[in-house]
């Protein structure tokens, strides 16, 4: 071998190793983490073949934004870059305003919920987030399901713990063992659990990783936002939030985090204010009530209107999953879709999917790569996938 094989016997960081993508998969640690990233990827698509669902491959190429939030890596033919009327239709190899890569393939799936009730879909998302975040990537796999015939949210929140359950359960112990030992050592430069560890450090890192394991297969809590809202603002431990906990307002990663750690198991968090969810979401009939000594947003108006949705939260991870009942209702969707700034004309396919023999249904969507993250204990879900893309890295 070349002295200047960048793989020395000692122990690399993650950091060094992010540097050397194209190489670090002949590690221990990344040759676990694919085993370990192979398991729950079989394992899922097992749980979905063994319960009726079709797998459906959706486009990466979209004129849509599921998700409303502008976030879209736009689309650009050879001839399109150099057209001199960038402010009109834009794609003109697609002959359509603009196509960009999709953030979800939920609206999508959606067309085949009519027909199949229940499809599901695993395939590339991307989104142009500017962050270095542990839990984000610019290219990351979503796992999407979408069930028809359904109107209450208990029988999704059935699905997503069988899912998750039966799918880390299919995890090899072995490897779990070997990156539970491994994981720690590879901390970034300047991490004080950087380096070696002893025989006791080892084995309680055996035991956490084994408990991250435990508590994905174990019971899940379950609180409405309002319930989550009102928990944080009265705590008596709680921290002093760099963000204000208030009805109305996102609930952030330090919140998230301390609701995790408090609950010391999977949360999920149900029944979110409107305003900060997309537009198919079902609204509840029933707008929510504040309880006493709850702050509210200043900036909500007094909209206490909340949709039939849900976040799993997990300790030490934060968002795992989220899904929702869809509005089905066409005159509601719209009205949804004007309320939130969308191109009504370019949705009206979506539409036609509620006014020509809709049924109530619903879905969710889970990262994949952050299911793999907390599975392996590696520090960030760049980590986890083969050559991540994230913020300032495409180099590969
Ligand atoms: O919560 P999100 O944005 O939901 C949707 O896109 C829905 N359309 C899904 C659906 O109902 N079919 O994304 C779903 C999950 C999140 O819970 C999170 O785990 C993950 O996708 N995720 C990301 N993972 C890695 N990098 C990113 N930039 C991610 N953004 C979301
Ligand atoms: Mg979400």
């Amino acid at each position: 071998m070349r002295s200047s094989y960048p793989l020395q016997k000692k122990r690399h960081g993650v950091d060094f190793l992010r540097e050397i993508t194209h190489l670090r998969p002949r590690t221990n640690t990344f040759a676990a983490a694919a085993r370990v990233r192979n398991d729950l990827f079989f394992g899922l698509h097992n749980y979905f073949a063994h319960h009726g669902f079709l797998h459906i491959h959706t486009p990466i190429l979209t004129a849509s934004d599921c998700e409303g939030a502008g976030e879209t890596f736009e689309i650009l033919a050879p001839a399109d870059t150099d057209s001199p009327d960038r402010e009109g239709p834009c794609s003109d190899y697609f002959g359509t305003p603009r196509v960009n890569l999709t953030v979800s393939g939920q609206l999508h799936l959606e067309m085949f919920a009519h027909a199949h009730p229940r499809v599901y879909t695993f395939s590339p998302s991307f989104r142009a987030e500017k962050t270095l975040s542990t839990r984000h990537l610019a290219e990351f796999a979503m796992l999407e399901a979408e069930m028809t015939f359904i109107d209450d949210l208990d029988t999704l929140l059935d699905v997503t713990t069988a899912m998750v359950r039966d799918a880390v359960t299919k995890v090899n112990p072995a490897d779990l063992e070997l990156l539970a030992q491994l994981a720690p050592q590879l901390a970034s430069s300047g991490s004080p659990s950087r380096g070696k560890l002893d025989a006791a450090a080892r084995a309680e890192h055996v035991r956490a990783a084994m408990h991250r394991v435990e508590q994905l297969a174990g019971e899940y809590a379950v609180m409405t936002y309002t319930e989550a809202v009102q928990y944080l603002a009265a705590h008596p431990r709680a921290p002093k939030w760099q963000y204000p906990v208030r009805w109305g307002s996102d609930l952030q990663a330090e919140h998230e985090k301390f609701l995790g750690h408090q609950i010391g198991r999977p949360v999920y968090v149900t029944h979110y204010p409107r305003g900060l969810k997309p537009f198919y979401m079902l609204v509840d009939r029933v707008p929510a009530t504040i309880p006493d000594g709850v702050p509210v947003d200043p900036d909500l108006g007094g909209d206490f209107a909340t949709v039939a949705n849900y976040d799993l939260l997990v300790p030490d991870l934060g968002e795992l999953l989220g899904g929702s009942l869809r509005e089905h209702d066409a005159d509601a969707l719209e009205a949804a879709m004007q309320r939130a700034g969308l191109n009504v004309a370019a949705y009206q396919w979506y539409l036609d999917l509620r006014r020509y023999g809709g049924a109530p249904h619903g879905g969710f969507g889970l990262g994949f790569d952050r299911l793999v993250k907390h599975v392996t204990g590696l520090e960030s879900v760049r980590d986890v996938v083969p050559v991540p893309r994230y913020y300032r890295e495409c180099r590969y």
